[in-house]
This record gives structure tokens, C-alpha cells and sequence, in this order.
């Protein structure tokens, strides 16, 4: 099958090049344990971006900076964290999901399903080995769409996997901010006409705190850019005009290399590529492809002497550690994503224009996993969507009868992307996937990780408003 995503006739890609053929080196070695400590306070502060244009919003982060942390540590470190919650709105509890990280299932961060929610004033605990080297991050699980709206979240990064160092590595993170129109606070991040929707959209987009910022990198040279998708709602269709690029992993597990085209990106989705710099001087741009008219995101600017010569052959990453699912005797589960009668009733209407009067969400019912809405009171945890037996292999065709795109994550494992019904995927694993209007998609994974674990759909204000559910591995 071809090695990349099939998109509308867009201009600007470079024509689809040969694949590459390294083969993936194996596994990285796992160190031995030491602990890596995180101290995190979650808290509202007064802070400044560049891209808040000189002003300060009331961001509520888990440090004193406005960036977001970066935690790093390398195959088998442990990472000790100690969070408390300084909020002081009564009731705005918090907790950290791992996103992609699969960890023993009370670290998982999910309140009410595996912890108690941290309340202001409490703090908590977590502590857990990574099993997988990688690109990651993290956030917190409760009142998503405004807590990440306004940017509790970090980044974590795994170390280890790269046998054959790149010249530079490099962080990309992709945030919009939804700024009201003095600059000084924030919209409602939460809107009937979004959540029956696409979702509702930041007012200023930002690639690491800024504006189509300048990265800097070595000129000449095969460079690692971690590019990954922390916004609630946008997707981002990414791709490299004025140099070759290579996937190497998507969502920190690593791939055989395939020449970038595009890679479309829901929220919380992580792609690994290898950018092959222009020489001293040149500069490439990274684009989003996903409207009909390309948006430049960033500029790369190369510089210093040259790094590499010869034909662009990216080294590959070493390869995960994923058990790999036995799919003659997997057993096929199909889950069914689709809109709520409330659901489509509210998309209809707020597609007239017409006034919805106040919010309906607190029903929490506009969407739905195989027939079943999440309930709007969190506490009250409905049964699972289904058991899975421990050591299994499982087979979800995901179905998505709804017109509008869902990034599904599942907590607590990394299944592999089989196939879809309407367009050719790289073999590669993931913890969440874009699932495309009138989809089909087959996702095989071993469920070796017991406990209680999500799945839902990563725009924010989806999963709030009923696309949720979970599963039990026992
Ligand atoms: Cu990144 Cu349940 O989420
Ligand atoms: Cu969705």
C-alpha cells in the first residue's frame, strides 16, 4: 500500500518518493531504574505568551512559566511526581493523565474510574516506569476543555531511542488559545454549536507559545522534530515544504520511515519526523495542509556548516516494545461512534445560526460510543462498554456514522492501525486515531495491561458531551 495518506488535490507536496529501507534496530535497551522528580502546581497565573500580542491571560499551568513543562527521562528511569492543586475555584479538581504511556492503571489519572480527584488545597502522588521510549505528554482529566483550554499541560519525553543521534531535536508543540477580544481573558471554551460540531475553535494559533515562529536548526543535517497536538479541538494536517522529511514514529512508537507528504493530526496525536535541513542561509517551512489553503506554521532556519552529505536515508528509531496482537485468533469487536438524537438536533440548529438559548450540555448527551452517552455527572461511572479478557488479542473496527472527524484514544495500551475502509495507512502503531466521516478503521491490540481504561474521543468537547466509555482488561 503507499506510505502515505491520501488528501485532496492540494498543491505544494513533493511528489511521493521512494520509501526508505533501513530496517527498525531493535528494541532499545531498558537502563536501570533511577528517579527522575517532577514538581507540578496546578494554579491560575497571570502569564504572557508571544502570541498573546503583550498581554497576559489567566492561564491555569503546572509551573511558573507559561511554556509547558518538558519532562524527560530515559528507558527505565522512574518519574516521581508531586502535584498539587492551587487552584482556588471550589470544586475545580484536577489530575494527570499520561497520555500514551502505558502504566499500571492507578497512575492513570482518571477521577472517579482509578483515583479520587485531587480538590484544591490537596496534592497527590504518581510514580511509574515507562515501558516505552518516545514522544509524549500529559494533562488532566477532569474539566478537560477548560482546564487544557487554558493550559494544564506538559510534555514528556522518553529517551533512548535513537541509536544513531540526530543532529538537533526539537520540540514542536501546537496550542491555539481562544483570547477574547481585549486580549485579556478567555471565550468560552465550551459551545453548543462546537460540541455539535467540529468543535470550538481557538481565536489565535500558536506553535511553541508563538506565531508562525523561527526555529533555528544546523543547516545540512537530519534534524527531529516532535511535533505534537495539544489542542482541544484543531486538526492539523502537517507537512514540510522546501526540504525532505521522513515519518519516524507516530505517537512516540517508531514506524519504517516513509517520506512525509502529510500526516493529518487530530488532538493529542504525536508524529516523530526527520527534516533533512536546507544548506547554510536556506529555510524550509512546516505547513498545515488541512484547509483548502495551506497555513505556514513555522519557518526552519538553517544555519552553520553542513552536517550531512548524500541522498536523504533517515536513520530509523529503535523499535517498540508492543506485544504484537495474534490476529487469527483475535476477537472482533465493532464500536460505533455516532451522534445522540440531542446531538443531531443541536448540530442542525446551530447550523441555522439560530440562538440555542442556554447550554443543553449539562444533559451530556450529544454523542455517543455504541449507543451509550457518558453520563454529565462524573461521579456516576456507567458500565463498562466491554470486558476484555487479559493476554487477548482484540480487533476494534472503529465506525464512525457521524460527518465529522474523531481522534479515538484508548487509555492504557497501543494498538496497531489495521486498515481502513476508505484510505491507505502506513503499518504503524498508535494510542489514538483519526477516524474520518463515514469510516471504518480496524485496530488490533493485546489487552496485557489489566485495570479499567478509557476510550474516547480526544476533541475535548466531544468527550464531555457523551463520546466516552471504557473497558475492563482482567
Ligand atoms: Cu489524552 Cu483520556 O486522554
Ligand atoms: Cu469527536
Amino acid at each position: 500500500g503507499s506510505a502515505v495518506l491520501a488528501g485532496a488535490g492540494l498543491f505544494g507536496r513533493p511528489d511521493r518518493a521512494p520509501a526508505f529501507t533501513r530496517p527498525l534496530p531493535p528494541a532499545a535497551p531498558v537502563g536501570e531504574e533511577s528517579i527522575v522528580s517532577l514538581d507540578l502546581k496546578a494554579a491560575e497565573r497571570s502569564l504572557s505568551l508571544p502570541c498573546f500580542g503583550g498581554k497576559s491571560l489567566p492561564l491555569w499551568t503546572f509551573t511558573d512559566a507559561a511554556e509547558p513543562p518538558v519532562a524527560r527521562v530515559r528507558l527505565g528511569q522512574r518519574l516521581n511526581t508531586h502535584l498539587v492543586n492551587g487552584l482556588t475555584r471550589p470544586g475545580e479538581h484536577v489530575s494527570i493523565h499520561w497520555h500514551g504511556i502505558r502504566l499500571p492503571n492507578d497512575q492513570d489519572g482518571v477521577p472517579y474510574l482509578v483515583q479520587k480527584p485531587v480538590e484544591p488545597g490537596e496534592s497527590y502522588d504518581y510514580s511509574f516506569v515507562p515501558p516505552d521510549t518516545g514522544t509524549f505528554f500529559f494533562h488532566t482529566h477532569c474539566n478537560s476543555v477548560e482546564q487544557l483550554g487554558r493550559g494544564l499541560f506538559g510534555i514528556l519525553i522518553v529517551e533512548g531511542d535513537a541509536p544513531e543521534p540526530y543532529d538537533a531535536d526539537e520540540l514542536v508543540v501546537l496550542k491555539d488559545w481562544r483570547i477574547d477580544e481585549a486580549g485579556t481573558g478567555f471565550l468560552p471554551f465550551l459551545t453548543n454549536e462546537g460540541a455539535g460540531k467540529a468543535g470550538t475553535f481557538g481565536t489565535v494559533r500558536s506553535v511553541n507559545g508563538a506565531i508562525r515562529p523561527d526555529i533555528n536548526l544546523p543547516a545540512s543535517a537530519d534534524v527531529r522534530l516532535r511535533v505534537v497536538n495539544v489542542d482541544p479541538t484543531r486538526l492539523t494536517e502537517i507537512g514540510v515544504e522546501g526540504a525532505e522529511a521522513a515519518v519516524v514514529a507516530i505517537d512516540g512508537i517508531a514506524c519504517q520511515p516513509f517520506p512525509l507528504r502529510s500526516w493529518r493530526m487530530g488532538p493529542a496525536m504525536r508524529v516523530d519526523l526527520i527534516v533533512r535541513t536546507p544548506p547554510d542561509g536556506g529555510t524550509a517551512t512546516l505547513v498545515d495542509y488541512f484547509a483548502a489553503k495551506p497555513v505556514p506554521l513555522a519557518r526552519l532556519v538553517a544555519s552553520g556548516p553542513a552536517r550531512r552529505q548524500g541522498p536523504f536515508d533517515p536513520a530509523p528509531l529503535a523499535a517498540g516494545r508492543i506485544a504484537p496482537p495474534d490476529l487469527a485468533s483475535a476477537i472482533t469487536m465493532p464500536i460505533t461512534f455516532s451522534a445522540t438524537a440531542t446531538g443531531a438536533a443541536v448540530a442542525e440548529l446551530a447550523g441555522d445560526g439560530a440562538p440555542l438559548g442556554p447550554l443543553c450540555l449539562s444533559q451530556s448527551n450529544l454523542w455517543a460510543i455504541n449507543k451509550a452517552s457518558w453520563p454529565s455527572d462524573m461521579h456516576q461511572i456507567p458500565p463498562p462498554m466491554a470486558q476484555l479478557e487479559r493476554g487477548k488479542t482484540y480487533l476494534f473496527e472503529l465506525r464512525n456514522v457521524t460527518p465529522h472527524m474523531h481522534p479515538i484514544h484508548l487509555h492504557g495500551h497501543s494498538f496497531s492501525v489495521l486498515k481502513s475502509n476508505r484510505r491507505d495507512l502506513p503499518p504503524h502503531h498508535a494510542d489514538t486515531v483519526l477516524l474520518q466521516p463515514k469510516e471504518r478503521l480496524q485496530i488490533a491490540f493485546v489487552a496485557d495491561n489489566p485495570g479499567k481504561w478509557m476510550i474516547h474521543c480526544h476533541i475535548i468537547e466531544h468527550q464531555e458531551t457523551g463520546m466516552m466509555a471504557w473497558f475492563e482488561v482482567a
